[in-house]
């Protein structure tokens, strides 16, 4: 199959993205959609990196940049079998305002951690594996940072003349919280994209990260890091690479620096999302088409139930169901999932374990359910997608076993009350489900979702709407 290849940054303003902040819909209902629509477009996160870099440095960053989260509309856990996804990069975004310093140091910073990261760039290559390495296993539990064993490249103090930040400490001298292994990984993967005798003219850099996308809902805080950071990498070390080498960079840095597993849907989500638009992405290929999504025209919201529920990729079942996959694959003699069709899938059951057939059953649906999204969006509209999206959740929850009770009754629920379709959304084990729900009918949706999770003694649910909005750009 081939796909037309879009323009990768869209050029629509900021105006474009109407900024419904992470708010719960309570009973103000409509009314408060539509005044948080009106809301001002620079995001918060922009002002946010932009204060936290005088705070670091004492001085204005050279320019601050911006990238999105993702939902994905559907597509789960095709990504790393090759196979084909439909995510939309979201309002939500992640801002890195930055700079070159005269060193050769990297530092770090975030709203979301207490104290700033620091190493030498030529450090990077220690800190994390070799290149080229493959996707390393899940994490342990607990690992949750970097050992760095070069001498000398312990956290340093900064020289913050702005000095509201506490300097780094240097109570574990050697490791990078796995925070700092997003940004740094992203820089430890450009560095390698460019032949070892340019690396030595990299220029320091500090890099002041912010953000509003919500972290542990499936919405892909860490490729917005991830997007926002290489974009301003970019650009101030004058590297020129296109947004698909970008996502890649920060698919490394997510699979090697900081050991998750993942596929590239998020990066691509991220970095080559347009308003109003989903990205259908042929992850073998990596080839993309911009699908019009048309929801607003349709009277349609996206309403995102985020569980609290949250969930890390790096640990745990993200890893066990990749490997089902590469079993099945390897089984049935094909290089991945992709390559098995659904007249493939009697014959997969007789080579298989029950549970692995099971787990190859979702990965060859789901990648028919995204082309048939597609085709469907396009003869007949967003609201004809619904009975995909609840036949997507039910193969994860059925087949995949990815879902949890809390994510099984918001589908359940909004789709009980009146939502044209409903699934989790991301790669599981918690996280949030989106429902595609009539404009009029988001309140009443929101508060029937509230009432069963308490009834059901589940944390009560942060409930917002996303829109399809644009890959990264520049804001300051
Ligand atoms: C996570 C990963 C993605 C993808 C999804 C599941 O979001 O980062 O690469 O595998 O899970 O579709």
């Amino acid at each position: 199959m081939t796909f037309d290849r879009t323009p990768a940054l869209s050029d629509d303003t900021a105006g474009a993205d109407p900024s419904v902040t992470d708010t719960a819909l309570g009973d103000s209902g409509a009314s408060a959609a539509r005044r948080l629509r009106s809301a001002p477009t620079v995001p918060a996160a922009v002002t946010a990196a932009e204060s936290l870099f005088r705070a670091l440095t004492g001085s204005d960053p050279a320019g601050v940049w911006s990238a999105p989260g993702r939902a994905n509309l559907i597509g789960e856990h095709t990504d790393y079998n090759d196979g084909f996804v439909l995510p939309f990069a979201i309002q939500h975004r992640t801002a890195a305002a930055a700079r070159l310093r005269a060193d050769g140091r990297i530092r770090v910073a975030s709203t979301f951690a207490a104290e700033p990261v620091e190493v030498a760039l030529d450090d990077l290559e220690t800190l994390f594996p070799a290149a080229g390495a493959a996707p390393g296993p899940a994490e342990p539990a607990g690992g949750a940072s970097r050992r760095l064993e070069t001498p000398g490249s312990a956290p340093q103090t900064p020289g913050a003349a702005g000095g509201a930040l506490p300097g780094p400490v240097d109570e574990q001298p050697g490791t990078v919280p796995e925070w700092a292994a997003y940004p740094l990984g992203v820089a430890w993967a450009l560095r390698a994209l460019v032949p070892t005798w340019a690396a030595g003219t990299f220029a320091g850099v500090d890099i002041a990260i912010a953000s509003d996308v919500p972290v542990g809902a499936g919405l892909s805080s860490s490729a917005a890091i991830e997007g926002a950071t290489s974009t301003a990498l970019n650009e101030l070390w004058g590297l020129g690479l296109d947004p698909v080498v970008l996502a890649q960079a920060g698919r490394r840095a997510e699979n090697e620096a900081v050991g998750a597993p993942t596929g590239i849907m998020d990066q691509m989500a991220s970095m080559l999302g347009q308003a109003d638009a989903a990205v259908f992405l042929d992850c073998r290929s990596l080839e993309t088409r911009s699908v019009p999504l048309g929801f607003a025209e349709a009277g349609l919201e996206v309403l995102v139930i985020d569980t609290g529920v949250k969930h890390a990729h790096s640990t745990g079942g993200y890893g066990e169901r990749r490997a089902s996959c590469e079993r099945g694959a390897a089984a049935l003699g094909v290089p991945a999932l992709r390559d098995v069709t659904p007249a493939d899938l009697p014959r997969a059951a007789e080579l298989l374990d029950e549970v692995d057939f099971r787990r190859v059953r979702h990965v060859v649906t789901e990648d028919q359910r995204v082309l048939e999204t597609v085709a469907v969006l396009a003869a007949d509209g967003p609201r004809a997608i619904g009975e995909l999206l609840v036949a997507s959740h039910a193969s994860m929850r059925d087949d995949f076993e990815i879902s949890i009770p809390e994510l099984d009754t918001a589908v359940d629920v909004a789709l009980a009350h009146g939502a044209v379709g409903a699934r989790m959304t991301g790669g599981g084990f918690g996280g949030a489900a989106i429902a595609l729900v009539d404009h009029d009918l988001v309140p009443a949706v929101s508060e029937a979702v509230r009432a069963a999770f308490a009834e059901a003694g589940f944390a009560a649910p942060h409930l917002f709407t996303v829109t399809p909005s644009s890959g990264p750009r520049r804001d300051v």
